[in-house]
Order: structure tokens, then sequence, then C-alpha cells
């Protein structure tokens, strides 16, 4: 692809995700449905996190291929995340722990957003590598990429 190509497309996949999230809940009952699935969200990477955290701390041996799929299904979900993040749900009293700024630093929560999908495409191929310290370090390189977005945008 051209550079020039290249700047085009990456200006309109930047618009539509701003675009996305501009979107407001409805109802008490769209907010409440909207948080659940934005939760199993996280619910469904973090149940993907436990054996690569295992494996890079040693505490279970390290199995390349298992890091490899359960780094493809972190990089699907983190691709989920604009979607299921978008639903902007602060007019309801909904049990969250995202804070208000999820919806007001757009931009820069797109960019934690991009960091996770960046950090899980990076172990897929350190795992496709097979070198057991590349992939350690890439697990950490995720690991990174879930606290950068906690520490701003979650409650403790
Ligand atoms: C782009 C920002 C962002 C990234 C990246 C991110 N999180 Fe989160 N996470 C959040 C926010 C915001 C919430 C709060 C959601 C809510 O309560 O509505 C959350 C909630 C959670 C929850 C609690 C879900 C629940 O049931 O309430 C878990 C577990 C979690 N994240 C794990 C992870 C793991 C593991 C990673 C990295 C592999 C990660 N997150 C990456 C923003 C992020």
């Amino acid at each position: 692809m051209k550079t020039g190509t290249k700047i085009a497309v990456a200006a309109l996949l930047t618009a539509s995700s701003l675009t996305v999230f501009a979107e407001q809940a409805t109802s008490e009952k769209h907010a409440k449905k909207s948080t659940e699935w934005r939760q199993a969200t996280f619910q469904l990477i973090a149940s993907n996190m436990g054996a690569l955290g295992a494996m890079a701390k040693g505490k279970m041996p390290m199995n390349a291929d298992l890091a490899e799929k359960n780094a493809t299904r972190i990089n699907q979900l983190a691709n989920m995340l604009s979607d299921y993040m978008a639903v902007d749900t602060r007019k309801f009293s909904v049990e969250t722990e995202a804070l208000d700024k999820v919806w007001v630093d757009k931009e820069d929560f797109a960019k934690k957003i991009d960091a996770l999908i960046n950090t899980s495409s990076n172990l897929q191929s350190a795992a496709q590598g097979g070198n057991e310290g590349a992939i350690k370090q890439a697990i950490g390189g995720v690991g990174k990429s879930c606290k950068g977005c906690h520490d701003s945008y979650k409650k403790d």
C-alpha cells in the first residue's frame, strides 16, 4: 500500500472509531446491558491472561502454542473494545468501574485500546518465533497495556 493511501485509511479508521464513541445510552435497560457486555468482554480478556501470566512467572511450563492461541483471542477481543466501550452510560446508575473519562478523553482512550491490540499482536509473533525469553517479554508488554489503561480509566 502506498504511504498516501495508508494515511487516508488511518484517517478514516480514526474518524469511524470516534463516531462510534459518540453513542449515548437510551434507557436504563440499554445502559445496564451495555455495561454487562463491556464487563463480559474484559472477563474474557482476563480469562486468556491467566495462563500467560503464569507462564511469564514460571509458575506454568512455557507452551508457545497456548501463548499464541491466547494472544490471538486477546487480540480479537481487543479489536472489539471500541464497539463494546462505545455506549456512554454516564447518565444512568449502573454498577461500573469505568471512570467518566472513558467517554470524555476518547482519543486517548482509543490509544490505550490500540496499545492492547499492538502488544497482543507482538505476542502472537513472539509465540510463533518460539523463543521463550521473547515470549515472556511480550507477555509483560500485554500486561503493561492492561495496567496502562486501568491506571487512567478504571476505578481501583
Ligand atoms: C482501553 C482500556 C483497557 C484496557 C486496554 C484493558 N482494560 Fe480492563 N477494564 C477497563 C475498564 C474501563 C474497565 C471497567 C469496566 C466496567 O466496570 O464497566 C475494565 C475492567 C476490567 C475487569 C473487570 C470486569 C468486570 O467484570 O467488572 C477485568 C477483569 C479487566 N478489566 C482485565 C483486563 C486485562 C487482563 C487487560 C489486559 C489483557 C485489560 N483489562 C485491558 C479498561 C481497560
